[in-house]
C-alpha cells in the first residue's frame, strides 16, 4: 500500500511534526508516533463512506464488518500465524489482553503462576486472579548486573515442586525498564513442562520481528500505538485457539454470545474470538491497524530493528563514554552494556561528580525544559527496578506502603537515594540528532554540577 524511503528520510516528512515542533522524543516505549500518512489514510477513509456498528448485516454495518475481519488477517499476516491455529481479539491494549487471559484462566489450587521479576505491573497483576483462584504465585529472579535470568532459574523454577507443575508462565519479549530480550526458545521449554505460555510481546514488537509460525506462545499481548503510534486505543490478544477454548469467561456481554435467555437464564458463548470483545468494537480504529501494519510492512520490521539497535548502541556507548572532569562516571546504565539480545529501551541514574545520584525529578525537570520527552521512576515495572537497585528481597516483604505514608516514605523505608530511574527508549521515528542531543543535554546539564533540588513535588507514584 506505501511506498516508503528510509528511516532517516522519513523523519523530515512523515514524522516532520518532531522537528518543526522542537520535540526531542525518547518514549517509544511509552508510545511510537503516527507517520502523517496514516492519520491521513484515517481521514480518508471515514470521510469518504460511511460506517455503521458491526454487529448487523445492513450496508453500513456490512463495510464495518469487512474492515474489522481484514485487519484481523492483517494482524495474523503480521506475526506470521496460521489462522487456522490462532485468533485474533481486539483489545483497548495490551493490558486489555492480559485481563482477558487472567481473569477466565482456569486457575485452581493445584495450578500455578510463574512470572519473571521484570514483569510489568499489567502482567504483576495476574498475580490477583491466581491467587483468588488459590493458585500458587512464583516470580523467577533477575541476575545483575545485566538484569537477565539464565536458563538454570528458568528451569528450576519450572520443575519447582509444588501443584501439578502446569499453570500459566507470564513473561516480556522485551523488559520495558532494562530493554533485555528473553529468550523466545522459553516458550517451547515451559510448554514442554505443562505451562501454557503468555508472551508479552508489548515493548518488542515496535521493532523486532515475531514470527508465531516459529514460537508459539498460547497467547501474546501488544498494544499496537506501540508499533506504529496510532490508534492510541487499540491491542490485540493474538491465542492458540486451543488454548482460547480452554478459557472460562466470568461473564457475558453484548457481542460475545450466540444466544443468551433472559428468563431462561442461560447463555451460549460465540465459538470465535468475539467471545472475547464486549460490546461494540471501536470499529472507526480498527481497521487503522491495518494501514499501520501496512506502514510498517512497507518499512521491513528488520529495517526498523536495524534502526533502533544502531541508535541504541551509539547512545549507550555515548552514556559510558561521560565522565565528570574528576574521572567519576555520570551515569550508570541498568541492564545490558551492549545491544546483543537487548532493544532500544535504555534505564539509568545519573550521578554529580561526588558519584551523588541526581534526583530522577530534577532529571526530569530539566529535561522537560529543554523539549525532551523521556520517562522518570520505574515504569510499572517494580521487579526490575527492585533488582537493579539491589535491594535487598528480605527488606521487600517488610516494607508497605501505609494508608497514611507516601511514596517518598515508602523508598526512604526501603533505603533509596532516589525514585527511581530515567527511561530513554528509541524507535522508528528517532534519529541520531536526538541521539547527540540527549548525550549535549546530559553533559551541558550535569557535567561537574549538582543540580537544585529544591522545590520538587512529592512523588505521587513509583
Ligand atoms: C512490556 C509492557 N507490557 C505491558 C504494557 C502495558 O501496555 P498498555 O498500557 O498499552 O496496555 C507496557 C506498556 O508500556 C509494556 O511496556
Amino acid at each position: 500500500m506505501f511506498d516508503t524511503s528510509s528511516p532517516a528520510e522519513l523523519r523530515a516528512t512523515e514524522y516532520g511534526y518532531l522537528d518543526e515542533n522542537k520535540h526531542i522524543y525518547l518514549d517509544h516505549t511509552g508510545a511510537a508516533l503516527p507517520a502523517r500518512r496514516q492519520l491521513r489514510a484515517h481521514a480518508d477513509r471515514i470521510t469518504a463512506n460511511a460506517f455503521g456498528n458491526p454487529h448487523s448485516e445492513n450496508p453500513t454495518s456490512a463495510a464495518s464488518e469487512a474492515l474489522v475481519r481484514s485487519a484481523r488477517h492483517a494482524v495474523l499476516r503480521f506475526l506470521n500465524a496460521d489462522p487456522r491455529e490462532y485468533a485474533v481479539v481486539f483489545t483497548p491494549n495490551a493490558t486489555g489482553a492480559i485481563r482477558l487471559v487472567g481473569e477466565a484462566y482456569p486457575f485452581t489450587g493445584l495450578s500455578r503462576l510463574l512470572l519473571t521479576a521484570d514483569n510489568h505491573n499489567s502482567v504483576n497483576g495476574l498475580r490477583e486472579y491466581a491467587r483468588s483462584r488459590g493458585a500458587d504465585t512464583n516470580y523467577v529472579p533477575l541476575d545483575e548486573p545485566e538484569l537477565r535470568i539464565s536458563d538454570d532459574a528458568l528451569d528450576r523454577a519450572l520443575t519447582a515442586a509444588g501443584g501439578d507443575n502446569s499453570g500459566l508462565f507470564a513473561f516480556p519479549a522485551q523488559s520495558n525498564f532494562s530493554g533485555v530480550q528473553h529468550p523466545l526458545a522459553w516458550i517451547e521449554r515451559a510448554q514442554a513442562h505443562g505451562y501454557e505460555v503468555l508472551l508479552d510481546a508489548a515493548a518488542f514488537a515496535p521493532a523486532n520481528r515475531l514470527d508465531l509460525s516459529v514460537i508459539r506462545p498460547d497467547f501474546t499481548a501488544i498494544s499496537w500505538y506501540k508499533v506504529f503510534g496510532y490508534p492510541t486505543g487499540i491491542g490485540s490478544l493474538v491465542a492458540r485457539r486451543a488454548a482460547l477454548n480452554r478459557l472460562r469467561r466470568p461473564w457475558f456481554s453484548g457481542g460475545t454470545i450466540q444466544v443468551a435467555s433472559a428468563g431462561g437464564r442461560w447463555h451460549r458463548m460465540a465459538d470465535d474470538e468475539t467471545a472475547f470483545e464486549d460490546g461494540t468494537l471501536d470499529f472507526l480504529s480498527i481497521p487503522d491497524v491495518e494501514v499501520g501494519l501496512d506502514w510498517i510492512r512497507s518499512i521491513g520490521i528488520d529495517t526498523v530493528h536495524d534502526h533502533v539497535t544502531g541508535l541504541a548502541r551509539s547512545l549507550l556507548d555515548g552514556l559510558r563514554a561521560l565522565r565528570h572532569a574528576n574521572g567519576e562516571p555520570m551515569a550508570r546504565l541498568y541492564g545490558p552494556l551492549g545491544s546483543d539480545m537487548r532493544g532500544a529501551t535504555i534505564s539509568l541514574n545519573l550521578f554529580d561528580p561526588r558519584g551523588q545520584v541526581i534526583d530522577e525529578r530534577a532529571v526530569s525537570r530539566d529535561s522537560t525544559a529543554r523539549g525532551i520527552s523521556l520517562r522518570t521512576g520505574c515504569f510499572c515495572n517494580p521487579g526490575a527496578g527492585e533488582a537493579a537497585f539491589a535491594i535487598d528481597p528480605s527488606a521487600l516483604g517488610g516494607v508497605t506502603l501505609t494508608v497514611t505514608g507516601t511514596v517518598d516514605d515508602y523508598l526512604v523505608g526501603l533505603g533509596l537515594p532516589s525514585g527511581g530511574a530515567v527511561r530513554v527508549s528509541l524507535g522508528l521515528s528517532s534519529n541520531q540528532a536526538d541521539v547527540d542531543s540527549f548525550l549535549e543535554f546530559v553533559t551541558d546539564t550535569y557535567r561537574d554540577r549538582t543540580p537544585r533540588t529544591d522545590g520538587l513535588e512529592p512523588r505521587l507514584h513509583c
